[in-house]
């Protein structure tokens, strides 16, 4: 009996062991040049970091202890300098130019680990590469045994194609806790984010607190809690509680500072004006132009804009700061003031998006400044304001950004521009000599649905993954010194909690990394892909979520010439099977699989689909109204 156990024990070693002998190296974002050699570094019980500088260098430590203590076992010692390190840390003492202020060369032989930068940066950035050379266990938050824990003999360098590598991550249509926005912070950097943008108010809520401003806080950072689709929510009822929603104190905002610039994350913030101003109308509304504003409240999901008729909305409410009032100024002045303290970051952006006009057109004041200044449209009324604002941002020692919004009616002359409609907006700017941020709702916006609206979360949009990978910040024909690079955003409107906020970050953030940080010459969907599965594996091992939408197919509903229901499914990544049945029961790799277009049986009512790699089922169980794609085939005509 004890010789079965010892049998199936072993037996039960071998496996882990040959499950983890695969090691081909899966680095994302790709870096530069990857070179390897033969042979493995085996991790020692004993592990002995030397750090000849340690300035700066508190985190990648830390890091490198937590990862090889926690999962691994090792005990581990840190040194200033050991002739016998495991693993150095070396600041360059002269710079190398190939390597830049971000870059590393990471140096895996079959005895050590070297890692070399000229700053910080580059052997934090080192060490991500570092740990995701070892098997994917390394990201278990328990000990685990029976795993050989080796990195493959390599040669790496490494060197950021932009120096913007930018996440928003807004916080005020649904409020994320100081512990939860560090999380994000964690998560970010080990895809080599360096910049964290935090949209720090909206119609939602206003997440800062600004001394001398109180009720910013104490009223525009509440709303009425409500779960559903956001945007469709009913009107709060004078006696439903506005007690959700939640801000950053002084301290906290410090706090979030400092921990992101351990890990060489800057913070822009965002405050978001004229538009998307609710929860500051609220608190104080005598900034509105409307005198009605002192009956609303704080936007808790209801409808408050129509957007029937394209951009700018109509508004339904006032939810602008009023351009013609001196006060607005004096508001303004006051939280930019406290902001440039707050931020030690160059920029504050100061959105200047989706700003309605409509109650501008009929109020007086608008008119009387428009005589006193010549202004001849809202869009140069906007432009006045967005040029009074850049003076006080800029007063403050900062420079000036926002929306795409801003290049209407005349751009401020040192605005920075974040283009979100397109790019467009972003090439317009750059031909000007305007820095700028892409970010195009095209390749970016991280709030939309990844896979097909019967599955996920509704959004107005999609974005799969493989639309993500061909972000391209720097579109031809600019001149490379204006694009400071790209972000992606993830608008918060339907993330009510942050598993949800790992589901969409990840995986289209791994392709957004990639299109920042590696060469463009590198850029290979099959290759990538391959990649993100075994980065999915790590998610796995860290109990960290991700979308699996990449594996359901694409349905494409048509009609026969005939008029009959034709569906077609797509698959976004190749060695994919997908199987399906109409007759109700949930298909698997027994029943048909799916080979060319489909017309359903007559009176079938049910679509059922799911898709296998192999024997294994990596899509989800899809159940798909006939109904619902008679709709869409209805649309297409
Ligand atoms: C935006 O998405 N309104 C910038």
């Amino acid at each position: 009996m004890k010789k079965i156990l010892l049998a199936s024990l072993l037996a039960i070693s071998t496996l882990a062991y040959t499950q983890t002998e695969k090691k081909e190296i899966a680095i994302i974002p790709q870096p530069l040049s990857v070179k390897q050699g033969t042979g493995y570094f085996n991790l020692p019980q004993n592990v002995v970091i030397a750090a000849a500088v340690q300035k700066g260098l508190a985190q990648t430590i830390a890091v490198l202890k937590d990862r090889l203590s926690v999962s691994a076992g090792s005990k581990i010692t840190v040194t200033n300098t050991s002739p016998n390190a495991t693993i150095r840390l070396v600041l360059n003492s002269a710079a190398d130019k190939a390597i830049g202020k971000e870059g590393y060369q990471l140096s895996v032989t079959n005895k050590n680990i070297t890692i070399k930068a000229n700053q910080p940066a580059g052997l934090f950035y080192g060490v991500q590469t570092l740990l995701q050379l070892f098997p994917k266990e390394i990201e278990s938050t328990i000990p685990v045994k029976n795993i050989k824990w080796e990195a493959p003999v390599v040669e790496i360098t490494d060197v950021p194609r932009f120096g913007w590598r930018g996440l928003m991550f807004d916080v005020t249509r649904h409020f994320f806790t100081k512990a939860e926005v560090k999380q994000f912070i964690d998560d970010m950097v080990r895809y080599k984010y360096n910049l964290l943008h935090l949209h720090l108010t909206d119609d939602e809520g206003w997440r800062i607190e600004i001394k001398g401003l109180p009720k910013l806080t104490e009223v525009g950072a509440w709303n009425v809690k409500k779960t559903g689709y956001f945007g469709t929510f009913t009107p709060p009822t004078a006696d439903e509680p506005k007690s959700y929603g939640g801000f950053y104190t002084q301290d906290d905002i410090k706090e979030i500072v400092q921990y992101a610039k351990e890990r060489f994350v800057d913070v822009l913030p965002e405050i978001d004006v004229p538009g998307h101003s609710l929860a500051a109308v609220v608190s104080y509304p005598e900034l509105s132009c409307t005198p009605e504003a002192n009956q609303y409240r704080v936007r808790s999901g209801e409808v408050i804009m129509d957007w029937s008729h394209g951009a700018p909305p109509i508004a339904l409410v006032d939810n602008t700061l009023c351009p013609a009032n001196e006060k607005v100024y004096e508001f303004l002045d006051k939280v930019m003031t406290q902001v440039a303290q707050l931020f030690p970051f160059e920029y504050i952006h100061v959105g200047g998006d989706e700003c309605p006009k409509n109650y501008w057109e009929k109020n007086e004041a608008i008119k009387g400044l428009m005589k006193r200044e010549g202004l001849k449209s809202m869009e140069e009324v906007q432009s006045y304001f967005e040029k009074r604002l850049e003076k006080i941002v800029e007063s403050k020692g900062k420079k000036f950004m926002g929306w795409d919004e801003i290049l209407e009616g005349g751009l401020a002359p040192s605005a920075a521009v974040m283009s979100w409609r397109g790019i467009k907006g972003g090439i317009e700017a750059a031909k000007m000599k305007h820095d700028v941020v892409m970010s195009p709702t095209t390749f970016a916006y991280l709030d939309y649905m990844q896979g097909d609206p019967i599955v996920e979360p509704r959004i107005y949009a999609s974005l799969r993954l493989n639309k993500t990978y061909e972000f391209e910040p720097l579109p031809d024909g600019v001149d490379a010194q204006y694009i400071k690079g790209g972000q992606a955003n993830l608008w918060s409107e339907q993330i009510y909690n942050m598993r949800h906020a790992q589901y969409m970050m990840w995986p289209r953030g791994f392709a957004i990394a990639e299109a920042l940080w590696s060469p463009k010459e590198k850029r290979n969907w099959t290759d990538f892909f391959s990649r993100v599965e075994k980065h999915f594996e790590r998610y796995d091992v860290a109990e960290k979520k991700y979308a699996p939408s990449v594996y359901d197919p694409i349905f494409t509903a048509t009609k026969t010439a005939d008029g009959q229901l034709k569906i077609e499914l797509d698959k976004e990544v190749d060695a994919l099977d997908i199987y399906y049945s109409f007759d109700n029961s949930f298909p698997d790799n027994y029943y048909p699989k799916y080979t060319s277009a489909l017309v359903p049986p007559k009176d079938a009512v049910m679509l059922k689909v799911i898709t296998y790699k192999g024997k294994k089922p990596v899509g989800r169980m899809i159940t798909m109204p006939i109904a619902e794609l008679k709709i869409r085939a209805e649309k297409k005509k």
